[in-house]
């Protein structure tokens, strides 16, 4: 018997030219290069130039990837674009891309899971090719964050950057078995009573501003350990694998020692981790992909490695997703 899976084609990405350092914010607000790289490993961030929006960054990203998988934009299905800071409240930023794209067919829809929101669109893409409404899809993580955040609070402006990130995906027989190239399992979860611990206080129907994002660093950071470590445990089940099988973990990009903490938990070897969170700071919905498309390109993963990716954010929300590459 064969079974569907959504294989991966290709990757890309794309950061604003613009690299804030440390020692830049520390003009700014009342902080220090020490502190940013001790308490978050981030060394620097990339920021969106005046005007450059989130469909500008997921264009690019998108662009590259559909090169790297040798897919023409007529072939695609579907897009579904990761963010929480779209162009406009609406039409969906996904819906800008696929015109500018040129993309004429299909359908486009963002998905809103903050940070976890590329771990999300992965799983709602893929379960699209599964059921045989898409055989091809975009998946995009992108984010301009530097609009959201209150420039004036270093506990938090110190911490994000702006970036996107894409990957194609194309639906492929397998035999059903853990050896099939394709994604082999995803798992998410939400639990809206921690909104309290990372929000943006504004929205078109409560405030009808764009507010800034508020957030309980120590208690996100103690919340992220315990639920990423659970799903990836959780996903690899689902598979039948267990950590020894993961060639690389590619964890959204929030904190250096949330990422170590994290693999200490599982049992994974530090060398194992794809770390960029020192050159991009925390991208969001777009760290995932980022960072894919930065093991990828330098050859680092490879066809046939086991990749588990996962993310935690607002909400919150978390999940896995487990892939074959
Ligand atoms: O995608 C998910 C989104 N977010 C995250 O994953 C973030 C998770 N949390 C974290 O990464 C960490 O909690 C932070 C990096 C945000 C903070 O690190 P921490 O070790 O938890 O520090 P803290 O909040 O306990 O603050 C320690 C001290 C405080 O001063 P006092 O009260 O000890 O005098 C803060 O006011 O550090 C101070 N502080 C700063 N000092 C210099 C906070 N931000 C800064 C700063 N520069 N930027």
């Amino acid at each position: 018997m064969t079974f569907r899976r959504s294989q991966v084609a290709g990757c890309g990405s794309y950061l604003p030219a613009r690299v804030m350092t440390n020692d830049e914010l520390a003009e700014i607000v009342d902080t220090s290069d020490e502190w940013i790289v001790a308490r978050t490993g981030i060394e620097r961030r990339h920021i969106a130039a005046d005007g450059e929006t989130t469909s500008d960054l997921a264009l690019r990203a998108s662009t590259a990837a559909l090169a790297d998988a040798d897919v023409a934009v007529d072939e695609l299905d579907m897009i579904v674009l990761a963010t929480a800071t779209p162009d406009e409240t609406f039409p969906a930023t996904a819906t800008a891309v696929q015109a500018r794209l040129g993309m004429t067919r299909g359908f486009a829809f963002d998905v809103h899971a903050v940070c976890s929101g590329f771990v999300y669109a992965m799983a709602v893409a893929d379960n699209f090719l599964r059921l045989r409404q898409a055989d091809t899809a975009l998946v995009i993580g992108a984010e301009t964050f530097s609009r959201i955040l209150d420039w004036s609070d270093r506990a938090t402006c110190v911490l994000f950057g702006d970036g996107a990130g894409a990957v194609v995906l194309r639906s492929a027989e397998g035999d059903g078995g853990a050896g099939d190239r394709g994604i082999l399992a995803t798992r998410l979860h939400a639990d809206g009573r921690k909104h309290d611990m990372l929000y943006v206080d504004g929205g078109p129907s409560s405030t009808r501003t764009t507010g800034h994002l508020r957030m309980r660093g120590k208690e996100v950071f103690r919340h992220a350990v315990v639920n990423l470590s659970s799903v990836v445990g959780e996903t690899l089940a689902d598979a039948g694998l267990t950590t020894d099988d993961i060639d690389w973990l590619v964890p959204h990009q929030a904190n250096r020692r949330i990422l170590d903490s994290t693999a200490r938990k599982i049992g994974l070897p530090p060398e194992r981790v794809i770390v960029t969170v020192q050159d991009h700071a925390n991208t969001s919905a777009a760290s995932v992909p980022l960072a894919l498309d930065a093991a990828t390109a330098d050859g680092r993963i490879k066809p046939g490695d086991l990749v588990l990716m996962e993310a935690m954010g607002g909400g919150f929300t978390w999940g896995a997703c487990l892939a074959r590459w």
